[in-house]
């Protein structure tokens, strides 16, 4: 099936193009169904297309109200003495996606949903996990963890987390139908939600994660958080598996900051440790891949053009 790269001009270009694609898909797909299902992003990159996307639904483009939203991520360990509390705190993933794209709409989705992250207490979290060696174990590289829950886990607490955070959330999205397109950023290191670099691709669908330095390093620089001690350390996140279960990946990225993942997604054979890297393995059985990408992130992409063609992947470059 197709990998597409498309390589705009700038930011504004990059997200216009890729809200086109998007409410391509969903007028399609409503003209077979009556429902739609979208995953969607945090973080700067998709901010314009969320713009963009509201303009179209108030325009009356599409039915927002036949729309089911599903988010990535949501982080744990906001601060907050209670799950409102964290929910409504600027930076949590819930409060963004209001800020950046639920409250531009008129008429508003038919459901939206955020990791339920916020549900967890982080200081109860850390005890339990404290007390309860046997029942859960770390995979991944150095660089961000998954803290994978065992099934017979016989903390009550940790036995919560993983049933009806991790589990009902992926039962939810597959008692949907799954996700029609999911719209996706890029960390650092070619991270993907919070799936960090070096977490295993497979069994993975849904995450509990202690975080890469590197991700919390970004998130204080961008301004998020005030210090590294004020940022979270946990989260909640789809794992590839689950997020490359979608008919459609959307992947965006733009500036400086892309050029590597970029680049090492496309050139090079998938790896966990660079966790983008799955879409290759994603559109080879079946799914549909695009990138759009501003020519900052593509540089190394455009200087290796034939090598990333040779691989069946198309480059179609549209930023001059
Ligand atoms: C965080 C989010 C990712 C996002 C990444 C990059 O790690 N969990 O979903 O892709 O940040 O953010 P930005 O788009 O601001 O570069």
């Amino acid at each position: 099936m197709p990998f597409k790269v498309i390589i705009t001009k700038d930011f504004n270009h990059m997200s216009e193009v890729a809200a086109q694609i998007v409410v391509k898909d969903i007028k399609n797909t409503l003209k077979n169904k009556d429902a739609y299902v979208l995953g969607l992003a945090t973080g700067n990159t998709p901010v314009g297309l969320y713009k963009h996307f509201a303009k179209s639904a108030n325009a009356g483009e599409f039915d927002c109200s036949k729309i089911q939203s599903f988010n990535l991520d949501e982080y744990v360990g906001l601060p907050g003495e209670n799950a409102q509390q964290r929910a409504l705190h600027p930076e949590s993933y819930s409060f963004f996606m209001v800020q950046e794209l639920f409250g531009l709409l008129e008429k508003k989705f038919k459901e939206t949903n955020v990791p339920w992250g916020t549900l967890i207490d982080q200081e109860s979290l850390l005890a339990e996990l404290n007390v309860n060696p046997n029942d859960w174990e770390e995979q991944g590289a150095d660089k961000g963890k998954a803290i994978v829950i065992k099934a017979n886990a016989q903390s009550e607490y940790l036995a919560w987390i993983r049933r009806e955070i991790l589990d009902a959330y992926r039962e939810k999205i597959e008692r949907n139908g799954g996700i029609d397109l999911q719209v996706v950023g890029v960390g650092g290191r070619g991270h993907v939600a919070f799936h960090e670099s070096g977490i295993p691709f497979e069994g993975n669908k849904m995450l509990l994660v202690k975080l890469d330095e590197n991700t919390v390093a970004n998130a204080v620089k961008d301004g998020h958080f005030s210090s590294k001690e004020q940022s979270p350390w946990y989260a909640i996140s789809m794992g590839v598996e689950l997020v490359y279960s979608a008919k459609t990946v959307l992947l965006l990225a733009n500036g400086d900051r892309k050029v590597e993942p970029m680049a090492e997604s496309l050139l090079n054979d998938p790896t966990p440790l660079v966790p983008i890297s799955y879409g290759q393995i994603f559109s080879e059985k079946g799914g549909t891949m695009i990138y759009v990408i501003d020519k900052a992130a593509a540089k190394k992409v455009m200087e290796n053009a034939n090598r990333i063609n040779q691989r069946g992947i198309d480059i179609e470059n549209i930023s001059n």
